[in-house]
């Protein structure tokens, strides 16, 4: 049977905006986004002769349609006519509902996987549309490396590539809902934006310094008290250590730092996961397809 490995990489927002809510009930977004190193390893197959099928290290992750690996190799078939006998082995290596898009990376994962394994030769555009109906951050997670998303997350601009660092993660042990977070949104006017044109100057600049200092995500206004603690404390460490610029990625909570030193990317990585079970140290890389 025709087999592929293909590696679904984290992603981080450098920057997060919400520009309003939207009639159909999402919201425009403007975020520049990168790619790290940390990633899940999937194994697709074609051609079992049985409807889609995910397994993972993970057994409380769903295995049938509500998970985004499968609803993308259902939504590829679909849009190429062919039947869907697609059996897909995940190892976890992101943290689930982390603010990573963990999902979402499996389901452009497979979407490239499969546009490999079975020589269709569709463009990463493609590729990106039929993800869209699996998430807003699907599009994204097809092309990787540094670029903005607008819109829904649907709308790209690859950008000069952040230059190389370090990157510490955080996971503080609490999760989130998105639609909560997007609600507590709607209701408050939102007293602080990132520098978005800021950032996009110092990427055209190749100035690592100038977008770790403006970076900023819209929902770290809107925690719960306690919460919001939890992350403003984690960015603390992360600066105190050498990080160059700290924040959250997506609905969080995962907390982000990036170094230029690797000596100091270590010593905050130890020191953060004396606390933190789920704390790892990676790089930043360019466009995956
Ligand atoms: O598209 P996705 O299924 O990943 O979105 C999850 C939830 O996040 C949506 O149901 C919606 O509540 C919220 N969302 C939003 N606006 C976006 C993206 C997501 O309101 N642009």
């Amino acid at each position: 049977m025709p087999a592929i490995e293909s590696n679904a990489y984290a992603k981080l927002n450098l920057t997060l905006d919400v520009l309003g809510r939207r009639p159909d009930g999402y919201h425009d977004m403007c975020m520049v986004m990168q790619t790290v190193s940390l990633c899940d390893h999937l194994l697709l197959e074609y051609g079992t002769g049985m409807p889609v099928q995910v397994r993972s290290n993970l057994e409380y992750l769903p295995t049938g349609g509500s998970n985004l690996a499968a609803a993308a190799a259902l939504r590829l078939c679909e849009a190429i006519g062919r039947e869907c006998g697609v059996s897909i082995a995940i190892q976890k290596g992101i943290p689930v509902c982390a603010g990573l898009a963990g999902g979402s990376a499996d389901a452009a994962a497979v979407l490239r996987g499969l546009n490999q394994l079975l020589s269709l030769g569709l463009s990463w555009e493609r590729l990106a549309e039929i993800g869209q109906r699996v998430g807003s951050d699907v599009p994204y997670c097809v092309l990787g490396g540094t670029a903005l998303a607008e819109g829904r997350g649907e709308t790209l601009t690859p950008l000069n590539s952040l230059p190389s660092c370090w990157v510490v993660l955080c996971k503080p042990n609490f999760s989130i809902s998105t639609p909560e977070l997007f609600g507590r949104l709607d209701s408050v006017h939102i007293r602080c934006r990132p520098d978005t044109a800021g950032v996009l100057a110092a990427l055209d600049h190749g100035d690592l310094m100038g977008v770790a200092q403006r970076m900023y995500n819209v929902f770290e206004d809107v925690l719960p008290e306690r919460r919001g603690a939890e992350v403003a404390e984690i960015k603390n460490t992360l600066i105190q250590q050498g990080a160059l610029g700290a924040s959250m990625s997506g609905t969080g909570p995962t907390v982000f730092g990036l170094f230029d030193q690797r000596s100091q990317a270590g010593a905050a990585f130890r020191i953060l996961r004396e606390s933190y079970r789920e704390t790892y140290l990676a790089e930043t890389i360019g466009q995956v397809l």
